[in-house]
């Protein structure tokens, strides 16, 4: 079991992703990887998927904070491999615990769908509205 990877979406600001962390697109092309990278989750950086700090000229407001959300059995451990795909949300794969920012909840799972459009209802996590803004990226 790992418990060394780690996700905490930030007040207002974007995913801080850590651990053994990869970063990928669709087709499995590594882009970055590292111990700590920092993603998009206001849709707007110049440089997604990683945060250029746009976040703060769009007056993105996300306080970070979720509950509910059901947890799962770590069983492998590896690397978190985050995969982003055109126009849509953030596929996390691997042993991982995603921490809301005020710390009062976290939540182990091996497979998630993270929004990086911005506009979820449920954020951070996808809940598909990608579509309904024709979020590009
Ligand atoms: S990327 Fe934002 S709802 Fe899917």
């Amino acid at each position: 079991m790992s418990d060394e990877n780690h996700i905490r979406p930030r007040v207002n600001g974007p995913l801080r992703c850590t651990g053994d962390v990869e970063v990928c697109d669709a087709d499995g092309n590594l882009l970055r990887s590292g111990s700590e990278v920092e993603l998009c989750r206001c849709g707007q950086s110049k440089n997604k998927p990683f945060c250029d700090g746009s976040h703060a000229e769009a007056d993105f407001e996300s306080d970070g904070i979720f509950s509910g959300v059901t947890s799962e059995e770590l069983s492998e451990s590896g690397p978190l491999r985050l995969i982003v795909h055109d126009n849509a949300g953030l596929l996390a794969h691997g042993p991982m615990t995603i921490y809301s920012s005020d710390g009062n909840f976290s939540v182990t799972r091996t497979d998630v769908a993270l929004c990086r459009c911005g506009q979820s209802a449920n954020k951070p996590f996808c809940d598909i509205t990608h579509k309904e803004c024709q979020f590009e990226g």
